[in-house]
């Protein structure tokens, strides 16, 4: 279709008719999730494609099969009554190498920076007040002479706080009690050895619980570590990877549909990276994280409970501070001078540049300068609604986004953040599931409790903590069908645009995104565990899984 602003297009009736028609078929209903704008009903050029529907399924045909195997084998040959018996999950997929290497103290460690949840971890810097960890605790793992202080000042502490699940009191489930709990855990950086190194984990919230230590028992110390992946996965699954790509996005692509026409260049722009996303949205709703869905079956707390994740991070959510430079920076983790290591900055800061140069790009074959997007009242409506709180209006409830878009820089910023958070983050957050969250790396729920006193925890407890055969199972059937399939991907527009000044554009950014690539590749062989999620071959535009 070609592309026209409003003011150029030669049938402004039949824009105007179209556009209005399209508001009665997209708009919002707040009353699905506490006040979170979803859209309604899904309109039918949403839906999956038969192509994506039976591609998507055939990326699947193996799973009922290894899922018989595992139970064949649990069931005839050995019961699960050690770790290691997770390991019989695999059986015609390949074993995620990391699956087990959170039990020695360096693979746990590395994992909060090269797994599928880095955002969890901040640089601390000052230290606060009524901190659990001491100085003691750091010389265990920095030496002695070492203080917190100085380690903090010079950005070698990072630390994970899982104050947004601390509400959860925990589930009953076939007459066992379990939860998911919220740890606070501190990590020291050597910037020689370039590795992170965990100084102890506070699994309970209460002042004066315990600091767990890597020099504890060693059974007190992997239970301590379980309790971490668990929050960990719980954090991601429907934290910061559902909040913050799913739900945060979602009013975005319905506002596009609302106030865009078809013909106006930033609609065209954003179409492929709402591909089938409000539909896999819809199916999110109806199917994840309804009652008796897998999110009540797997997740540690009650159902109510395990939304509260989801709309706790929501909150912490807005369009400014999200862009990646913003919120690397927030985080303490964007100078590589400090943190000389960190995948997703290293690789993603690269591919978040060429979008935006990309972008840059683009809106310059339309907009010459800021009045022009001053005066383009689709733009100007877009903004509005997405800004708007007004629940009688439809607004979009996007927090951070200003009320008027008076600038081609902001606009410019505003949409290299949706494709970011559309394309390469969702993809990273989604696909690197597979090889974090599953047994026996991660459980979503503890199915007993972590002991506090010191030498209680033996192998039984360990076990009894762990998930039955079957919830284990059950959670990698679904975290296979979340992470098997991609749809296209980053960059890969198919005849999208028929300007050919767009088609330039697309050109340079794919031809910039296949230079990223192979530098991604050079510096993930140097990496101690592979980071591969932001290559852009193996980011999709959409969120539509
Ligand atoms: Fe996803």
């Amino acid at each position: 279709m070609q592309p026209y602003l409003p003011h150029d297009d030669p049938n402004p009736e039949f824009r105007k008719q179209t556009l209005e028609s399209r508001r009665k078929q997209y708009f919002f209903n707040y009353n699905y999730i506490s006040g979170y704008p979803f859209l309604d009903h899904v309109p039918k050029r949403e839906k999956f494609s038969i192509y994506y529907w039976a591609s998507r399924s055939a990326s699947l045909g193996l799973l009922p099969f290894n899922i018989v195997l595992a139970k064949l084998r649990t069931a005839l040959i050995k019961p699960v009554d050690h770790l290691y018996d997770f390991l019989n999950l695999y059986n015609l997929y390949r074993r995620p190498e990391q699956i087990e290497a959170w039990l020695a103290d360096e693979g746990f460690a590395e994992q909060r920076i090269s797994g599928c949840n880095p955002q969890a971890i901040r640089r601390l810097d000052p230290v606060p007040a009524d901190f659990p960890f001491s100085d003691a605790h750091l010389h265990a793992v920095a030496g002695n002479g070492r203080t917190l202080a100085e380690e903090a000042a010079a950005g070698r502490l990072y630390f994970a706080d899982f104050e947004a699940l601390a509400h959860i009191k925990g589930s009953d489930f076939k007459g066992r009690h379990r939860t998911i709990p919220s740890p606070r855990a501190l990590f020291w950086w050597d910037r020689d050895d370039e590795k992170l190194h965990t100084v102890g984990i506070q699994v309970r919230r209460q002042a004066g619980a315990r600091v767990f230590l890597p020099s504890d028992p060693l059974l007190d110390w992997v239970a301590a570590k379980m309790a971490y992946q668990c929050a960990d996965a719980c954090h991601q699954e429907i934290g910061t990877h559902f909040a913050w790509t799913h739900m945060v996005m979602a009013p975005v692509a319905v506002v596009t549909n609302r106030q865009l026409a078809e013909q106006h260049p930033v609609h065209q722009l954003l179409a492929p990276h709402f591909r089938f996303y409000l539909y896999d949205n819809e199916l999110g709703r109806v199917a994840f994280i309804n009652p008796g869905g897998p999110v009540e079956r797997m997740l540690g707390g009650t159902l109510e409970e395990s939304l509260g994740i989801p709309l706790n991070l929501y909150k912490l959510w807005n369009i400014r501070d999200f862009t990646l430079p913003t919120e690397l920076a927030r985080r303490g983790v964007a100078d590589p001078e400090i943190l000389t290591r960190y995948p997703m900055r290293d690789d993603g800061v690269p591919i978040w540049n060429a979008i935006g140069a990309f972008v840059g790009n683009y809106l310059g074959i339309y907009y010459k300068n800021d009045s022009d997007v001053a005066a383009d009242p689709e733009v100007q409506a877009w903004t509005r609604e997405l800004a708007s709180q007004d629940t009688s209006q439809n607004g979009g409830r996007i927090a951070g986004m200003p009320e008027r878009m008076d600038s081609v820089g902001l606009l410019q910023q505003i949409l290299t953040t949706i494709i970011w958070i559309c394309g390469p983050l969702h993809s990273m957050l989604n696909f690197s599931q597979w090889d974090y969250i599953n047994l026996p790396n991660m459980s979503y729920a503890l199915y007993a409790e972590v002991p506090e006193e010191v030498g209680a925890t033996t192998y039984d407890t360990l076990m009894k903590i762990m998930p039955p055969f079957n919830q284990a199972s059950y959670q990698l059937w679904w975290c296979k069908i979340l992470t098997s399939y991609r749809y296209d991907k980053l960059g890969d527009y198919l005849q999208q645009f028929s300007a050919p000044e767009a088609q330039l554009a697309v050109q340079v950014f794919r031809q910039r995104l296949q230079v990223i690539e192979k530098e991604i590749e050079a510096r993930d062989a140097t990496r101690p565990v592979s980071f591969p999620y932001l290559k852009p071959s193996l980011c999709i535009n959409s969120i539509n899984t």
